[in-house]
């Protein structure tokens, strides 16, 4: 399928895997790149340049198709090393950048000048056109139902996907809530020109997590997230268990004077425990409502490959059954 999406990076599917913590490492995005999509690290779960020039490396080593790095400016009590990480992707020859979080401005003409495409990721049309305005060459547009940050206006992509394709000359990918094909094709009919997916790809056979992590994942259902952190302006949807249940109590009882340190235990250090140890309750960690539509755990090729065709299926029956 060629879209705008396929065309501006290279690649064979309109499939992006987004950066997810502990999760996005070379195994992970070399298999999404390998598949066809776009595969991406990310950078701040590597911490360091040295180390994440060096998780890049491994991936080049696994792959010969495009694949990106995260870049998420969260605010954080002890800032990364940003410029150091900027200089390490732009030295490392990878050509595309997912940034995340507050805006890149500020890195958009070192990443320009090595010829790197940059899609922001955003929560809101605001944002998206802010994006456009300062130089991205493509957004990635959250809805409410994305696991991680969703921001703080609640918008659905029912709503945003639209209001994005009306606001924007760029091209974006449908991210949050997007699963399989139905997404894919429903995205496209929005406007969107391909999918961005967290949750969805967790649960599959490379993604480097421990396999208790990707059995919660096909437990769950839609049911299954809670919003915490809201109190902060720091929304973050993430898989409930009893510490998030202690998190939620610890808002309602502090309400306004809760601060950060309040709920430390419950969201600092957390993603090593759970994604390589498979303590599922050791604290609060993202996951998109769309773990209601997670089945099963196939291979990446087997997902994308099954999206495609699926996607091939309803355009040309299901669809084209409707049209006069
Ligand atoms: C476990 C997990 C960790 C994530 N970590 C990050 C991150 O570090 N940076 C980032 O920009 N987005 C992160 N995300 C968000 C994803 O890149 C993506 O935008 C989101 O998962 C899309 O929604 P979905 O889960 O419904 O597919 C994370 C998501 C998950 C599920």
């Amino acid at each position: 399928m060629k879209t705008r999406i396929t065309e501006l990076l290279g690649i064979e599917h309109p499939i992006i895997q987004g950066g997810m913590h502990f999760v996005g490492l070379a195994e992970m995005a070399a298999a999404v790149s390998n598949a066809g999509g776009l595969g991406i690290i990310t950078g701040l779960t590597q911490g360091t340049p040295e180390k994440l020039s060096a998780e890049i490396a491994r991936c080049q080593a696994m792959t010969d198709k495009p694949f990106g790095v995260n870049l998420t400016f969260l605010p954080s009590v002890t800032p990364p090393d940003y410029p150091g990480l900027v200089q390490a992707i732009v030295d490392s020859g990878v050509k595309v950048v997912e940034t995340a979080g507050n805006n890149p401005a500020k890195w958009l003409p070192q990443l320009k000048e090595a010829d790197i495409k940059v899609i922001h990721k955003c929560t809101s049309v605001r944002h998206s056109m802010k994006a456009q305005d300062i130089g991205c060459d493509a957004v990635s547009v959250d809805g409410f139902e994305c696991g991680g940050h969703p921001g703080e206006d609640d918008v659905t992509n029912f709503v945003l996907l639209p209001r994005a394709a009306d606001a924007l000359d760029i091209p974006f990918v449908a991210s949050g809530g997007q699963a399989d094909a139905r997404s894919l094709v429903a995205s496209l009919a929005m406007g969107a020109d391909g999918i961005n997916m967290g949750t969805r790809f967790i649960a599959t056979k490379e993604a480097p997590v421990h396999d208790n992590v990707k059995q919660a994942l096909v437990a769950a259902s839609e049911l299954d997230t809670r919003l915490v952190m809201r109190p902060l302006r720091n929304t973050e949807r993430v898989l409930n268990n009893p510490a998030v249940g202690r998190l939620l109590e610890k808002e309602r009882e502090l309400g306004a004077d809760l601060k950060f340190e309040d709920i430390i235990g419950e969201v600092a250090g957390v993603y090593p425990k759970v994604m390589q140890d498979g303590d599922m309750d050791a604290g609060a960690w993202s996951c998109g409502m769309v773990a209601g539509l997670i089945y099963d755990v196939p291979t990446v090729a087997e997902l994308i490959n099954r999206i495609m065709a699926e996607a091939d299926q309803i355009i040309s029956e299901r669809l084209a059954g409707f049209a006069a």
